[in-house]
């Protein structure tokens, strides 16, 4: 490789902070350049975290021919507009989750990457942290016995008044900030799509949810329950459930460099260590692989389909409140 990719922020989100550290630890990148919508804030942004280059409007950092990859932090209902805006000023695009709201989004923005032979890949960090993929290999392994349910959780105290997760117009409501974790690791682990649905939610004042419960039904006869929600503590957890023995991650989402899982077989308690890099390193290079050996994503656009599909229903179900088959 003749050089490092340039990398850009589409806006000054808060998200950012994460990937700035990887961005410029990573030997095959480097962050060049922020956006924001207004110049103060971008210049204020670049001086802030030693960004070269500062753009005082989204198309601006577009418009940058030096600019490799985008990533796209914005509030979610803004995901697929800018994800297909960058694909076609040909960049590639690391782009949050959830990665749309609607499934001729995704579709459009599939489309997009197909057309312009760019990257787009869905920033599901957690999808490539070493215990994730120690996970995974540890029920394949098939030591859980037949697959029977899967429970999880991901709550947290949503305090940042005015925010867009408070807006159902802009993708607010726990199930997309904070619900689409669950549903995505329990389709992970059973590789396949529920085939059924059913959920409940409080609505909070922002139309979007402020809690979310909801269980999935696979083919192969796997269960999944979950919620998640912006009005409980911080918690988070998963708990996979087979014929011979149980599997519980106690940190699944946002795994550390030290972590551990318990694994109940036989009778006794085993605590597994799993180390891990730091957290949102790995879908950085997942993203150089993706663009400079052609290697899939780890988090494929058909895997964020589905994501999406899940979720959409689960609202349904709550507003109709009736199980949905997908
Ligand atoms: N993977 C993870 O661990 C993780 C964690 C947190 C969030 N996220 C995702 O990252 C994205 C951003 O979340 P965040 O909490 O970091 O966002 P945030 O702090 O609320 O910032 C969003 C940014 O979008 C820009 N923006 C453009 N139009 C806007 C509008 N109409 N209203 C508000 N902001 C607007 C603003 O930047 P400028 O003013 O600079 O233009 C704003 O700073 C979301 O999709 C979220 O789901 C992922």
């Amino acid at each position: 490789m003749e050089s490092k990719f340039n990398w850009g922020l589409l806006s000054t989100a808060k998200i950012n902070h994460a990937l700035i550290k990887p961005l410029n630890a990573s030997k095959r990148t480097r962050l060049l350049a922020v956006a924001s919508r207004s110049q103060s804030s971008a210049d204020r942004y670049a001086r802030e975290w030693k960004i070269p280059r500062a753009y005082g409007s989204y198309e601006a950092l577009l418009a940058d021919s030096d600019i490799d990859v985008v990533y796209n932090s914005l509030p979610n209902h803004l995901h697929a507009e800018w994800t297909i805006k960058a694909l076609r000023a040909g960049k590639h695009v690391l782009c949050e989750k959830p990665l749309a709201l609607s499934i001729s989004e995704v579709d459009a923005m599939a489309a997009a990457a197909n057309e312009t032979g760019k990257v787009l890949a869905e920033a599901f960090m957690y999808r490539h942290h070493a215990q994730t993929l120690k996970v995974k290999e540890i029920v394949d392994s098939g030591i859980l016995g037949r697959l029977q349910l899967i429970k999880s959780a991901f709550t947290f105290t949503l305090t940042r008044e005015g925010n867009f997760r408070f807006v159902k117009e802009m993708g607010g409501g726990s199930i997309w900030d904070v619900g689409c974790y669950p549903i995505s690791f329990s389709r992970m682990i059973v590789g396949e799509e529920p085939i059924e649905v059913f959920g409940w939610q409080v609505e909070g004042p922002g139309g979007g949810d402020e809690s979310f419960i909801g269980q999935m039904r696979f083919a192969n006869g796997v269960h999944a329950q979950f919620d998640s929600g912006f009005k409980s503590p911080s918690r988070s957890f998963v708990e996979i459930v087979g014929t011979d023995a149980v599997l519980k991650i106690p940190n699944p989402f946002k795994p550390g460099i030290k972590n551990e899982l318990v694994l109940l077989h036989g009778g006794s308690e085993k605590l597994l260590k799993v180390g891990g890099t730091e957290l949102y390193l790995g879908e950085v290079e997942d993203l150089c692989d993706a663009i400079l050996f052609g290697k899939p994503s780890r988090v494929s656009l058909q895997d964020s389909r589905g994501n999406i599909a899940a979720i959409l229903a689960f609202i349904e179900s709550a507003r109709r409140r009736t199980p949905i088959s997908i």
